[in-house]
């Protein structure tokens, strides 16, 4: 089979590329200077000229208060983006991997959510996402739909800008004396790395359906900031902030702990838990037993 994989210099696309090319597939990476997937001219000339077996899109548009912002443009991307590539998928008979999110939840449930849990996104972000999924669940034939939650990688995610959390985390500790991290919202960190090689396991069967794929386990993000600390020796001051320290702009999930049922029922479940990804991810990184800062 021949690979395409959109947004190709994104956080996850990175990855996704290069595992694709270690496990020997003929790889295409496509940036969005290569294919608009927001226009159906766009992805369905490109793609009709490589003509993949599978098409990967980690393309979306994801800035949060972005999304609310400009929720044309969200529903452009997320939704009719899908929506174009369901379109072309089934047209050149590719198997269609898409990435979705855990913010099609609400949090209320308090428990990690399977597949078949209602989805009830609070935000504009998470709707069109939704949208999306619904498009290819309704227009795709060979699709895979993975979601997945809190991605840190080692290229920086294109929407946010800039450094991930970890890298950020060691970056302010580097700087200041002490540092405050909500402990309230509650989320299972995923290694980039690790998701690609899901990703490949996942496209190389022919389950279609709806996945979650997320790193094993949970924390807050005030936990998964003291766990860097302690894995790195970093030496800071961190305290967990005061409720509406940091109030969030745009309405979020508290819990959206993913469970991988979908998965471990087929026995395709290859996630660690999110402490393991995190030393893995710091030491391919070099960042293992780096002193970030003292207090
Ligand atoms: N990051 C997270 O914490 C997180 C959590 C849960 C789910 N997800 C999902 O995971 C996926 C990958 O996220 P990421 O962190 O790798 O994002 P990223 O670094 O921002 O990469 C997204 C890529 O999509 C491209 N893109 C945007 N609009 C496009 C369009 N209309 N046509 C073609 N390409 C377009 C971007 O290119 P330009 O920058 O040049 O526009 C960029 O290369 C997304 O589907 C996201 O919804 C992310």
């Amino acid at each position: 089979m021949s690979v395409a994989v959109i947004g190709a210099n994104g956080q996850l696309g990175t990855d996704v590329v290069e595992e694709y090319q270690r496990v020997g597939e003929e790889t295409a990476g496509l940036t969005h200077a290569d294919i608009d997937i927001s226009s159906l001219e766009s992805t369905r000339s490109v793609l009709n000229d490589i003509r993949p077996g599978v098409i990967v899109n980690t393309a979306a548009m994801h800035h949060v208060e972005n999304c609310e912002k400009e929720p044309l443009r969200a529903y452009e991307v997320n939704a009719l983006g899908a929506r174009n590539l369901a379109i072309v998928a089934r047209e050149l008979d590719a198997k269609l991997v898409h990435v979705s999110t855990d913010y099609v939840f609400d949090g209320a449930k308090r428990q990690p959510y399977v597949e078949e849990d209602r989805a009830a996104p609070l935000n504009v972000y998470g709707n069109s996402k939704l949208a999306g999924e619904a498009f290819l669940q309704g227009s795709a034939e060979k699709y895979f739909i993975v979601r997945t939650s809190a991605l840190y990688g080692k290229s920086p995610c294109r929407a946010k800008g800039g450094r991930n959390f970890v890298d950020m985390m060691l970056k302010l500790a580097s700087e200041r004396d002490e540092l405050r991290v909500v402990d309230d919202e509650i989320v299972s960190p995923t290694s980039t790395a690790e998701l690609a090689k899901q990703i490949v396991i996942l496209s190389r069967t022919n389950h279609c359906g709806m996945y979650h794929a997320t790193a094993e386990g949970s924390c807050s993000w005030y936990e998964f900031a003291r766990t860097i600390f302690e894995i790195t020796n970093t030496k800071v001051n961190l305290k967990i902030a005061a409720p509406n320290e940091f109030p969030a702009k745009v309405p979020r999930p508290k819990y959206s702990v993913l469970e991988n049922q979908g998965l471990k029922k087929l026995g395709l479940n290859s996630f660690a838990s999110w402490h393991e990804g995190l030393q893995a991810y710091l030491s391919t990184n070099g960042l293992h037993s780096k002193q970030a800062g003292t207090s």
